[in-house]
């Protein structure tokens, strides 16, 4: 199986009444005969509220719910990389490693988070509390090289001061 195919669980999830309510809000920003348009923000919800990937169940979930044939919200969920498609660490570690960010030492960026995670790239830990991951621009070049955590950004990064994040992390 490759890094971008989905993964089944047995176990259909199912939104909480207020990701319902979320959901009826997203729909309302498009047009009613193009629910389908609103497949990204919905998979981005369910990857949220169903612990921060996308199992195969959870993509046909969602497919039912926008109408749409599941294999294409299967094309959608593994062409973007910010969809999961198996379960990550409690600190998703994304570290850009495009042009931007590889000029400006992305390589010594991944080398530390590396050592000091004791993790390859695509690996989780043990204790499920880290995973690291490498992925392309994700629209901080300016400020690079950069990684994101979770939700947050972090710019203008050097080996010294990833370890520092990491080691301030709850
Ligand atoms: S190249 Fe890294 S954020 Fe754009």
């Amino acid at each position: 199986m490759n890094e971008r195919s989905t993964l089944s669980t047995g176990v259909t999830p199912r939104f909480s009444e207020e990701s319902l309510r979320q959901i009826e809000v997203i729909f309302q920003r498009y047009p009613a005969d193009r629910r389908q348009s609103a497949v990204m923000p919905i998979l981005h919800l369910a990857q949220r509220e169903f612990g921060g990937w996308l199992s195969r169940e959870s993509l046909d979930y969602v497919a039912e719910l926008v109408g749409m044939p599941p294999i294409r919200v299967y094309e959608v969920a593994t062409f973007y990389t910010m969809y999961n498609l198996k379960p990550v660490g409690r600190y998703h570690i994304q570290a850009c490693t495009n042009i931007s960010c590889w000029l400006c030492g992305s390589d010594q960026v991944m080398d530390a988070l590396k050592r000091k995670l004791k993790l390859a790239a695509g690996q989780t830990s043990e204790d499920k509390r880290f995973t690291l991951a490498e992925v392309e621009c994700l629209g901080a070049c300016v400020n690079a090289p950069m990684m994101q955590i979770n939700d947050d950004y972090y710019e203008n990064l050097t080996a010294d001061k990833v370890v520092e994040i990491i080691d301030r992390l709850p």
